[in-house]
Order: C-alpha cells, then sequence, then structure tokens
C-alpha cells in the first residue's frame, strides 16, 4: 500500500492512463456460453478485478490488471509493488508457452519505455502474443500511446477502449495525478442527517458505526496522504493510520503520509510523524503530486473541508450520513464559513453513487473536473 516518506518520494516513474471517463458504470458484458471463448468484455471484467485486488499497493505506479487468453485458458496477474513487475509480465510469466498465438488484455496501455522495470511491450512481442486488448490509453507522458504504437508497428492488432469507463473510473486518481501532477482529492466527512459533523461540544465519536468506520480505513489504504485541521488534532487526537482487520499494511512503510494544516504540530501528537503544514493549499498540492501521492484523502475538520472546497479543490466527495439528528443549529456543519448568499449562486456537483453501510449511508458527489474536460 501506500509508501511516501517525509523526505519524498520518488517522482512517478512508470506511467498510464487516459482522460475520458463517465462517472457511472454504463458498460455492459455480454458472457460467453459453452465452450464460446470468452469475449473481449468478460476478460477486461476478470483485468478490473485483478487491478481491484492490488489498489492499495502499487502506488506511484498504476493498479492495473492483465489476462492471457488461449485456448479456453486465463493467466491473470496484476501490478506488483513498485520495483516488481507490471501485471503484463505477471500474467505472461504464469502463461509461460501458452502466451504464442494468446489474446492478452490489459486495463491500460502497456508501457514502451524503460522504467525501474524493462518495456512491457518488448516482452508482449517477445511471447509471440498474437492479438492486445486495451481498455484506456495511458497519458502518462512516457507512454501516451507510445504502447499501442510500439505494438501495432510489430504487427500485433491491438484494441483500445474496451469498457474503457469501467477503467478510466478504476483510474480515477492515477489519470488525475499524470494529467495534472497533483494527487486526487478525496473529501471525507460522517455527518448527522441534520449535517452535523460534530455536536455543539466538539465531540464527534462516533457518528456512524463499525462498517462505516471500517470502510474509513479502506479508503485511507487507497489513499498515499491523509490530510487534518489543528482544530481535529485538538479535539481528537487522531493517529490517522490504516487499521484494517483482514488485511493489514505490512509495515510503517505501508502507511499513508500523515499531513496536519498547522503551524506547529506537537511532538506527543498521535498523528506524527506527521507533515505540518500552514502554506497555500495549491502549492501543497504541487508538492505531494511531486512527490508521488495519487490520492489525498482530507478528513476534516469543518474549517479545512470549507477551505478546500471553496479553493475548489476537492474531485470527490464522501459523506456517511447517520440516522442521527442532533436537533438544532449550533452543531458543527460540514463546511464551516460563509457559503453561496443565493440558490443561484450554489455549487453543484454529481452524483456517484448512495450505498448503505450497516445503520449508515455513503453518498459520494464528484465534482466535475476541469482535467477531466468535464467542468
Ligand atoms: N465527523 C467528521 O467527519 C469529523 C472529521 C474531522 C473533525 N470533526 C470534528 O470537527 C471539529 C474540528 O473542526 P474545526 O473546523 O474546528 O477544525 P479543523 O478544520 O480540523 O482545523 C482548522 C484549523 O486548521 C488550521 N489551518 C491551517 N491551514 C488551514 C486552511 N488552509 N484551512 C483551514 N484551516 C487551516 C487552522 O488552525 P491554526 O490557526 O491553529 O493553524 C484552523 O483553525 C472537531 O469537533 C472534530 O471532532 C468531525
Amino acid at each position: 500500500m501506500k509508501r511516501a516518506s517525509r523526505s519524498g518520494v520518488a517522482a512517478a516513474a512508470e506511467g498510464r492512463d487516459s482522460p475520458r471517463s463517465d462517472a457511472m458504470v454504463s458498460d455492459t458484458v455480454k458472457r460467453p456460453r459453452g465452450n464460446e471463448q470468452p469475449s473481449d468484455e468478460v476478460l477486461m471484467e476478470l483485468a478490473i478485478s485483478a487491478a481491484a485486488g492490488v489498489r492499495a499497493t502499487t502506488a506511484p505506479n498504476p493498479w492495473v490488471g492483465c489476462v492471457v487468453s488461449k485456448d479456453g485458458q486465463q493467466f491473470v496477474g496484476a501490478t506488483s509493488r513498485p520495483g516488481g513487475p507490471h501485471a503484463e509480465i505477471v500474467a505472461l510469466g504464469k502463461a509461460g508457452s501458452a502466451a504464442r498465438g494468446s489474446t492478452l488484455v490489459t486495463t491500460l496501455e502497456p508501457c514502451a519505455h524503460r522504467g525501474r522495470t524493462g518495456p512491457c511491450t518488448d516482452a508482449i512481442v517477445d511471447a509471440g502474443v498474437g492479438r492486445v486488448v486495451v481498455g484506456i490509453r495511458d497519458p502518462d507522458a512516457a507512454v501516451d500511446g507510445a504502447g499501442v504504437k510500439a505494438l501495432g508497428d510489430a504487427g500485433i492488432p491491438v484494441t483500445v477502449g474496451v469498457l474503457e469507463s469501467r477503467v478510466a473510473e478504476q483510474l480515477r486518481a492515477y489519470r488525475k495525478h499524470r494529467i495534472t501532477g497533483r494527487p486526487y482529492v478525496v473529501l471525507k466527512l460522517a455527518a448527522t442527517l441534520d449535517g452535523r459533523i460534530a455536536a455543539p461540544d466538539g465531540s464527534s465519536r462516533w457518528i456512524t458505526g463499525p462498517a462505516a468506520r471500517e470502510e474509513v480505513h479502506r479508503l485511507r489504504a487507497e489513499s498515499d496522504a491523509v490530510l487534518v485541521g489543528a482544530g481535529t488534532v485538538a479535539r481528537d487526537d487522531p493517529a490517522l493510520t490504516v487499521r484494517l482487520h483482514d488485511e493489514l499494511p505490512s509495515g510503517p512503510s505501508d502507511q499513508p503520509l500523515r499531513v496536519v494544516l498547522t503551524k506547529h504540530l506537537a511532538r506527543d501528537a498521535r498523528a506524527q510523524p506527521a507533515i505540518a503544514y500552514s502554506g497555500p493549499l495549491d502549492d501543497l498540492l504541487d508538492e505531494l503530486g511531486g512527490m508521488g501521492i495519487l490520492q489525498l484523502l482530507v478528513e476534516g475538520g469543518a474549517r479545512v473541508a470549507y477551505s478546500f472546497h471553496h479553493a475548489g479543490l476537492v474531485d470527490r466527495y464522501v459523506i456517511y450520513i447517520a440516522p442521527v439528528l442532533l436537533g438544532g443549529s449550533d452543531g458543527i456543519p460540514l463546511l464551516e464559513g460563509s457559503g453561496a448568499p443565493s440558490m443561484s449562486q450554489a455549487w453543484r456537483g454529481q452524483w456517484r453513487s448512495v450505498t448503505r453501510v450497516g445503520d449508515d449511508l455513503r453518498v459520494e458527489m464528484d465534482a466535475l473536473g476541469a482535467w477531466e474536460g468535464l467542468a
């Protein structure tokens, strides 16, 4: 999972992706009947599942899935931890001689350059793969069509765009990082149904139930950095670590980088070691992006959430809503500060999902990012 040290992570060396994505899943999949060879879509589904399994362990590289399919047999691979083999190499390794004449299906365009590992396109050509199917093109400047071209130049037919919107969504954080140089920003808060993130006395534990809280650890595990404000540290002193029952991080280096917006962070704060930052948020995102942070999870509180929202820096809002009413107007709101003076000036996002999580709801909303050409 994440890594990223205070001294900085080497800028992402191997990239991939495509700038188009629909927020909602729309692709359909035709399942094979009898002994029919699986369709490209079915194989891409397998590749997407494989990529999901390594979502938290590959950054600053993309989480990619690959399937080598031949004579009704499928060999599945996914991206290893940084420095290890890419998904294509893992799948080709499993396939061995069966790769000759096979169809190789990969969520992201294979790399054609030498990063910490050799070009995947060379390995694909050398293995004698007969045809390649790609979910999306890689927007990383080092790839950006070069992988598809290299395969085409070697005489291998390539189909691009299978389950494109699904793959683009799965690689959203990676795509934003490679297109803008900044992390994908997720703002997560837990609120009562009447929109309060804490009671008037500042207490907020616990608004939501154990299932929602477990999910937040998963969200942290997928994020390369986690950020809160000085107010939250003063009130709650959160550790901001990933604590998952089923898939524990393998060591301290697997924990997300912790960032606290403050001029001074107490040495004994539970969030230590952390970066204490008090400059412009735009500069912070540039800096984190340069460190290879693909996803930043902003966990509040109300004034920090307000700052990120008003600066237009949030890509996805993840709000857990509990069946709880504080029942007045004196609790702490989701965003603390002056808002739009009239409805006509209200900010509008786009719903992504509403999901029941234990006794709570998870509501996800996307900002239409200029980086996707949607704003
Ligand atoms: N339910 C939830 O999801 C949730 C999550 C987190 C927190 N909370 C609750 O929210 C409350 C804390 O919220 P809060 O609004 O008081 O504090 P906060 O948003 O956590 O921190 C705000 C403080 O951060 C510092 N800061 C530095 N740069 C900033 C920037 N660019 N924008 C905003 N702040 C910046 C400032 O302190 P300095 O002037 O000292 O630098 C500011 O007063 C607590 O009651 C906590 O329990 C709830």
